[in-house]
């Protein structure tokens, strides 16, 4: 079976866990430190802030901007359900918006059509690695004094006009879930350029404490901590920084052969007649975290039965992304019509890619496909 993903993970991951585990300092601690500069200096912004995932950093992204109950959040429907979630854990309301066919983000256009007297910030995702056209959506929130929070959650080394994703965000979410790029296990990291917004980001995820269990240990005389506000546990361990300082490491070679991969995907799918693939944007190069394929509308075979075909015909594919407002947890929750966001969920699947997939496999992944589609 072709796995959808894995990761790129060797000895030197283990080995760096391992004295990691040796130096007797688990939890946050020298080795997050180290990280969060280094994920910061790639992404370039000025702070990084190691969390426990993705999902805890828009968590505290929305809790730094005081989004509160009263507030709506415009997030895509089109996104894993974290999105939407961050905006319900702080209160606040999650209005979906459309999201552009071709790289599956919102814009400024279909942000545009849902914005409200209440609208006091905007996650903007980019999607699978795929950059949102930045330049547009920050300039409207710049105008009308929208926080914005950009969930990069899968675009760790994505471009936007020659700048990585993350440079110039006024909040960034990253995640280093293992169907990312860049692994730690479980992850994320949370961006930002304002020191203050960073001081009280590491603040609030360590119970609100004004002094790091780090910076107790490493004090000549007792530390006697104060908890300024009412905060969560959303540390990383040392352990998963360690795992992290070495895929970071690696990032570039990820993101060389991925790309690669990509081209060779992109020309061989060009037999399949009607087809859609992904593809960078004009304005910027996606990592490929996803590389998601469209089903034409009048494809002789339903999306669900190809990716029941490929399964058996040994090529593990998943559906393409999801939409929050199609499942249980959002029934009743009001949305504008989001035909592309439906049309795409619907439409497609995402192919095997991943470091170590070969040509060969590729090869037969793409018959495979042209197989179970009758393309
Ligand atoms: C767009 C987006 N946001 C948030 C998340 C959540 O990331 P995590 O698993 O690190 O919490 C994901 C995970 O896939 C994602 O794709």
């Amino acid at each position: 079976m072709i796995p959808v993903m894995r990761p790129w993970l060797g000895q030197d991951e283990a080995e760096a866990a391992a004295a990691a585990v040796a130096s007797g300092w688990v939890a946050q601690g020298p080795r997050v430190a180290e990280f969060e500069r280094a994920v910061a200096a790639r992404v370039g912004a000025a702070h990084g802030v190691a969390v426990s995932s993705c999902t805890t950093a828009l968590h505290l992204a929305l809790a730094l901007g005081g989004i509160g109950p009263g507030d709506e959040v415009i997030v895509p429907s089109l996104s894993f359900i974290a999105t939407a979630n961050a905006a319900r854990y702080v209160g606040a309301t999650p209005v979906f918006a459309d999201v552009d066919p071709a790289t599956a983000n919102l814009t400024a256009k279909s942000i545009e059509e849902v914005r409200a007297p209440a609208t006091r910030a905007i996650v903007l995702v980019h999607q699978g690695g795929m950059p949102a056209a930045l330049g547009e959506v920050r300039a409207l929130a710049a105008a009308h004094g929208l926080l914005l929070v950009e969930d990069a959650a899968c675009a760790l080394g994505s471009t936007y006009e020659g700048a990585p994703v993350g440079a110039g965000a006024a909040i960034g979410a990253f995640s280093f879930h293992p169907r990312k790029l860049v692994t730690t296990g479980e992850g994320g990291m949370l961006t930002a350029d304002d020191a203050d917004v960073a001081a009280r980001a590491r603040r609030l995820r360590e119970h609100g404490m004004n002094v790091s269990a780090a910076e107790r240990h490493a004090s000549a005389q007792p530390v006697l901590e104060r908890y300024l506000e009412v905060g969560f546990n959303y540390r990383m361990t040392d352990i998963q920084a360690a795992v992290g300082l070495v895929q970071l490491a690696k990032l570039d070679a990820m993101i060389a052969r991925r790309r690669r991969l990509a081209r060779r995907y992109q020309h061989l799918l060009s037999g399949l007649p009607g087809l859609e693939v992904a593809a960078d944007p004009p304005y910027g190069t996606t990592n490929y975290q996803s590389f998601w394929v469209v089903l034409p509308d009048d494809a002789p075979v339903g999306r669900d039965e190809v990716l029941a075909r490929m399964q058996a015909a040994g090529v593990s594919c998943r559906r393409g992304i999801m939409a929050a407002h199609l499942e249980p947890a959002y029934a009743g929750h009001p949305a504008v019509p989001l035909p592309v966001t439906e049309r795409l969920t619907r439409r497609s699947l995402i192919l095997p890619l991943f470091h170590q997939l070969t040509e060969s496999d590729q090869e037969r992944i793409v018959s495979a496909l042209a197989e179970a589609t009758g393309l």
